[in-house]
């Protein structure tokens, strides 16, 4: 089992479009994948369509498993086939806990390592924002995937990431992957900006792999407002050549670039 995890300390770059993505393709090909979500937000759930399923039950959070007040079958939602989510109530709150009782953290490290009798793939949909939790899931991931948007306040959001690992003592060469999005043959801001960033990348994360840009496009927008995965087989049919487009010459070339066994 791997744990691969999407970050980045700048909000709404497609942390969790990309990973909704790539964790659905994986379980296209038949691999169980869990997609926890370290986000109180839970934004994970809109992009599969499974919203309601936020606020259906109040307690299948990750935070009962955690606690031990739940199994974790009872807190898996479906939300398609060998596709798994498990929502967040409150991370600061649950941060809180695991800074309080020391040995909380080997409870969430134990549960999380367990999870490799049912899964493949562990996806991890984390927010902007940071806490102890943030720190404990990026200490348990194998591989992960930083997603920076490609204009000002994205690159100043890659250099805060950078800044964060430095202050958290976390290791940079774990980043596998720099994953440039929002780019636009028709603009110049993005082009400068994946011309720095693919320049400061060399600089700070030798190790890293920066991945083609991953073009802005709409249809990766109404998608999501539709709640259907690029990998929905339906989606083919109704969203015509422009999704088979999305599909075959961006996802499934950069997917091919990316190893996280
Ligand atoms: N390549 C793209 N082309 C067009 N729209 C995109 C692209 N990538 C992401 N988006 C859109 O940008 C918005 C933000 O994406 P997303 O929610 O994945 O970002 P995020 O980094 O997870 O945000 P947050 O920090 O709030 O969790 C969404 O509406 C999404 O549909
Ligand atoms: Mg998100």
């Amino acid at each position: 089992m791997s744990v691969v995890s999407t970050f980045c300390k700048k909000g709404g770059v497609g942390k969790s479009t990309f990973i909704g993505f790539l964790a659905h393709y994986y379980a296209s090909l038949g691999k169980k994948v869990l997609i926890i979500s370290a986000d109180d937000q839970n934004s994970i759930f809109k992009i599969f369509g499974v919203d309601e399923k936020i606020f259906d039950v109040n307690d299948n959070y990750l935070e009962f498993w955690l606690a031990g007040h739940a199994e974790l079958g009872d807190i898996l939602i479906e939300a398609r086939e060998n596709l798994y989510l498990i929502k967040t109530l409150n991370t600061d709150k649950l941060s809180m806990k695991l800074t309080l009782e020391r040995n909380q953290e080997k409870v969430i490290k134990r549960l999380i390592s367990e999870c490799n009798t049912y899964f493949d793939y562990i996806f991890v949909d984390f927010p902007p924002s940071s806490n102890r939790l943030t720190e404990v899931l990026l200490e348990m991931s194998d591989h992960i995937l930083i997603v920076v948007g490609l204009d000002s306040l994205g690159l100043g959001g890659f250099f805060n990431t950078i800044q964060y690992f430095i202050d958290n003592d976390i290791d940079l060469s774990r980043i596998k992957y720099i994953i440039p999005n929002g780019y636009s043959k028709n603009r110049r801001a993005p082009k400068i900006s994946l011309d720095k960033l693919q320049e400061q990348a060399k600089e700070f994360t030798k190790d890293a792999i920066v991945l083609p840009a991953l073009q802005e496009k709409s249809i990766i927008k109404n998608l999501q407002a539709e709640g259907i995965s690029v990998f929905d087989k339906t989606t083919l049919d109704r969203y015509d050549q422009n999704a088979k487009n999305l599909l075959n010459d961006d996802l499934l070339e950069l997917f091919k670039l990316i190893n996280v066994d």
